[in-house]
């Protein structure tokens, strides 16, 4: 049954022409998924793209990964392509990638470094801030000033840069004030890139963000995954969950001797951002294959028996820092059926390749898991793609993913 709020915080300006989206939010029942078209349906991805995409703060990417002045790299969010560039300053810029010419694409290789950024159709020569300096044969008393390139806000929280298409962002101050604090024993600004992988897969972003939301999966999906972090596995039973129990006090004091916080931040109402920490199974202390360290400590982390953290950013980030290394997970929608993940692994910034860390090892644990999630996410699309799907009910463990729908469905009034 739908409640008239749910119908009203659903309410659109009607300009979906392939699906009625208000019909299909008023249609929408709480703690069931969604319905085929929020998955397949080019109208629903404009929208989402709209409601979502173009107003939220999106995580693009890591400051390391442009550290020096004139790195850049690419960010797609469906037909926008976004320069995130450093300039001379030190300061991140997000710039359109459409010049203001005749609008070409200025950079096409997906990262980079250059001294300034020219368009290759007619070389206009744009700074790494975004302004115009120069536009050959314009004349004299062309007004360079007028044609900087279209930017959108960019923030750089701990070494994580995020950005917001809109022209007035919603508040970020509060995610930066509470979060900023729990990562910075991590050093995650002085990291390093160890390496960095990118897939496009099979479905819809919804489908790969509700994956990511849950761990009633997990047992079967990721059985490498539970052998190392015990609480995914133990969920249905009750010996391994007071063995966590267990496992988590003696964690906790730990964290209390060396002054850690272990408190979490929940979800606020309406709000996009959570952090948690947690521990992995007796004898683990890293998410690796076998648990074992498979880098140096990070930053002023005190001992390699501190646990997990993790930050979930609605809607395209997973941050899971283990002591000695920090995977993210990016996730942009491509198409109604394509989402594009980078998952890039960081350790400390002077970690030698080789000598302190091998990317084969690092990367392993969540090449794995990430590569099982994206052919279960494949699946699901390809479920859904029947004409015969129809939404099914929420397990209690997927708490997660019905806060993500929830939040999602707000989104689009
Ligand atoms: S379109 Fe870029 S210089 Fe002409
Ligand atoms: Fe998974």
């Amino acid at each position: 049954m739908t409640t008239s709020t749910e119908a009203q915080t659903c309410r659109t300006t009607g300009r979906i022409a392939s699906v009625g989206l208000d019909d299909l939010c008023a249609r929408q029942q709480p703690g069931w998924s969604l319905e085929r078209a929020f998955y397949t349906d080019p109208g629903v991805f404009d929208h989402d793209l709209e409601r979502v995409w173009h107003r939220q703060w999106i995580f693009a990417g890591h400051g390391n990964a442009i550290a020096k002045a004139g790195d850049y790299f690419l960010v797609q969010i469906g037909d926008e392509s976004i320069i995130l560039t450093r300039d001379a300053k030190g300061e991140v810029h997000a710039l359109f990638n459409s010049c203001r010419h005749r609008g070409s694409r200025i950079c096409n290789e997906p990262s980079g470094n250059a001294r300034s950024l020219v368009c290759p159709y007619h070389q206009w020569v744009y700074g790494q801030d975004g302004r115009l300096i120069s536009a050959r044969l314009m004349g004299a008393d062309f007004d360079k000033s007028r044609f900087g390139l279209r930017r959108a806000h960019a923030r750089e929280v701990q070494g994580l840069i995020f950005i917001c298409l809109a022209p007035e962002p919603p508040d970020f101050s509060r995610f930066a004030q509470q979060v900023e604090p729990r990562l910075t024993q991590h050093a995650l600004p002085s990291a390093k890139v160890a390496h960095v992988a990118e897939y496009d897969i099979q479905a819809n972003w919804k489908l790969v963000v509700e994956n990511s939301r849950e761990c009633y999966h997990c047992g079967t999906g990721h059985p490498q995954y539970c052998n190392v972090v015990g609480f995914a596995a133990s969920i249905g039973s009750r010996e391994d969950t007071e063995a966590d129990q267990k496992m988590n006090a003696a964690g906790q004091a730990l964290l209390a001797r060396h002054g850690i916080s272990a408190s979490p931040i929940p979800f606020a109402v309406g709000g996009w951002f959570q952090f948690r920490r947690f521990f992995l199974r007796e004898g683990m202390v890293t998410e690796s294959m076998d648990g074992k360290p498979v880098a140096p400590l990070m930053g002023s982390v005190p001992a390699y028996e501190t646990g997990m953290l993790v930050v979930v950013g609605l809607p395209n980030l997973l941050l899971e820092v283990s002591p000695d290394y920090a995977m993210t997970l990016a996730m942009f929608p491509v198409s109604p059926t394509v989402t594009r993940a980078r998952v890039t692994w960081l350790v400390r910034g002077d970690a030698r390749e080789g000598v302190d860390y091998e990317v084969p090892r690092l990367t392993e644990f969540w090449r794995l898991t990430s590569e099982q999630d994206w052919k279960l996410c494949e699946d699901n699309q390809a479920g859904i793609n029947s004409r015969y799907y129809e939404p099914g009910p929420y397990a209690p463990d997927e708490r997660g993913v019905e806060h993500f729908v929830r939040w999602y469905l707000e989104q689009l009034v």
